[in-house]
Formats: C-alpha cells, structure tokens, sequence
C-alpha cells in the first residue's frame, strides 16, 4: 500500500509551516518514515523559482505566475514526492496545488478549467489523500505574517486579493470534504495538532 500524501494549505500567516512541524515531529516519534518538503521549492530548480516568486521587486502577470509555480510543481512531484512515496514514505508538503487554484484561480481570476487541466499534466494527476486546511482571516494573518519581518511579493497583495483566496481554498474544501480537513486556525496551535494527528493517524 502507497503511504499518504498530505498537504498544508491555508492562507498567509494561518499556522502552515508551524503544524507541519508539529507533525513531522509526531511522525519521527511515531517511527514512520516520513518526507518534508514545500512548493515553490523542494528541489534545486524550484528553490531558483521560489526566489522568483516571492520577489517584492517582480511584477508578475497571472499567467506567468501560475506557469513558474507550475514549473516548480512539476519538478517537485516527479524528482521528490513520487520517489519518496515509492521508497513508502509519508510525504509532507507545505503548499500544492490546491495553493495554485486558491491564488491564480479565485484570487488572481485565471479560468478554473484551464488551471485544473494544465495541473494534471503537471502532476501526472498526483492529487493529495488529505489537505489540511488551515482557515484564517487574511487580515490575521497577515498581522502574522509581518511580526517575521518585510513583506514578500504575495504578502503585499491588496486585502481584497487575500479575501478571495481564503473563500477559493473554502470552495475547493467544500467540493471535496472527503480529501479535506478544514480546521480554525485562530485555536491553540497544540489543539490543532492534536486534530491534524487524528486525520493523518487514520490514513496510516
Ligand atoms: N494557532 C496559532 N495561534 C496563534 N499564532 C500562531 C498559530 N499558529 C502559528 N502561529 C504564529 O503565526 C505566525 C505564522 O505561522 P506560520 O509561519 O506557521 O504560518 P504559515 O501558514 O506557514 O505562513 P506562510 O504562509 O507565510 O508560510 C508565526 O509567528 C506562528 O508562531
Ligand atoms: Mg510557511
């Protein structure tokens, strides 16, 4: 049996990076053999990109923006989490595709079709067995988000553009509630630890 894929979802300053710490320490206690990794990066092509991406000096149109994540995912999946799922490891990814939907899909307007259609190519249609969603408002984490220091270029996005984001990742959940765990991210950061461990515990 292929062990789990999971990801992190969420918007900016929801909790991503700190929960999936708090899991891959469970999973190392656990003994499971386990995979981090994260999007845009995880591979010496996709750490190039991700300095592309999170430029504040960049202007990036919508288009190219989806096709460089892209870039990055299609890298990442092949030379990364494909292998690792195929040595039987837990793999663990901070973002995915459904980050690609979210930002250039709801908030930056990029056709769903067109997106969904160029994502499976990309992925050779390696769609996660659970996504934690981690569900904030953008005004929140934002203020999060820049107690860490300046602003990266999806960071200085207008709140509007991070409103529709946060309802295109609830839109994405709802259409899908059996891949999804959607959490408050205002809770106690070992609350949701505790829920995240559950749902992963069950795919074991
Ligand atoms: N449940 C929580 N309650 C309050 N603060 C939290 C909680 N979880 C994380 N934080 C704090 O919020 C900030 C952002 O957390 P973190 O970096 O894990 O978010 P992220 O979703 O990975 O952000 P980004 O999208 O920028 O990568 C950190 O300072 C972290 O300590
Ligand atoms: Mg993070």
């Amino acid at each position: 049996m292929t062990p789990p894929f999971i990801t992190f979802e969420g918007p900016e300053g929801a909790g991503k990076s700190t929960q999936l710490a708090r899991l891959a320490a469970r999973l190392a206690e656990a003994g499971v053999p386990h995979l981090v990794t994260r999007e845009p990066g995880g591979t010496p092509l996709g750490t190039r990109v991700r300095e592309v991406l999170l430029d504040p000096a960049l202007s990036i149109d919508p288009l190219p923006e989806f096709l460089l994540y892209s870039a990055s995912r299609a890298q990442l999946v092949a030379h990364v989490i494909r292998p690792a799922l195929a040595r039987g490891e837990v793999v663990v990814c901070d973002r995915y595709a459904d980050s690609s939907l979210a930002y250039q899909g709801f908030g930056r307007g990029l056709g769903a079709a067109f997106l969904a259609d160029l994502t499976r190519e990309v992925t050779g249609g390696l769609v996660p067995d659970l996504t934690v969603l981690l569900d904030l408002d953008p005004a929140v984490g934002l203020s999060r988000a820049a107690s860490r220091g300046a602003p990266d270029r999806l960071e200085r996005a207008d709140l509007g553009f991070h409103t529709r984001v946060r309802g295109g990742f609830l839109t994405l959940a709802a259409r899908d509630p059996a891949r999804f765990l959607v959490l408050d991210a205002t809770r106690d950061v070992d609350a949701l630890a505790g829920d995240i461990w559950r749902a992963v515990e069950e795919r074991l």
